[in-house]
């Protein structure tokens, strides 16, 4: 079916756009240098489920995070938290980093990563 195109130009640092793909909520969000350090800063292999940032990122373009928007708990919608702190399910409290990692749970899976590919020029991407 067919892929979908997103703009990412003007997407703040820290901001959070939402598209959906195949009827599916995707969040797309800017990540700020300072939550970029923070992803990798963790220890992703003593997470519930262990997964570094780099095999969630892009690596010529780590600050997009790109996660389908459905907690794996009971598919409710997370919230970004105010100041780049990830994120959290309004439904039973699960938390997840600025990687889309589970720090908490109800949860135990992560925050799942759609198939995506950037454009070369970095200014969008592809889903799907
Ligand atoms: Fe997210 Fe239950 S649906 S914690």
């Amino acid at each position: 079916s067919a892929p979908l195109d997103v703009s990412l130009a003007g997407v703040a640092a820290g901001q959070t756009i939402r598209r959906i793909w195949q009827g599916k909520l995707i969040l797309i969000h800017h990540r700020t240098p300072e939550e970029i350090a923070a992803a990798r800063r963790a220890d992703g292999s003593a997470l519930i489920a262990p997964q570094a940032d780099s095999e969630r990122v892009s690596a010529q373009y780590p600050q997009w995070l790109i996660v389908q928007g459905y907690c794996p708990h009971a598919g409710c919608v997370p919230n970004a938290r105010p100041g780049g702190q990830g994120w959290i399910c309004p439904c039973h409290g699960s938390e997840f980093d600025t990687s889309g990692r589970v720090t908490r749970g109800p949860a135990t899976a992560n925050l799942a990563i759609p198939d995506h590919a950037f454009h070369p020029d970095g200014l969008s991407v592809r889903i799907g």
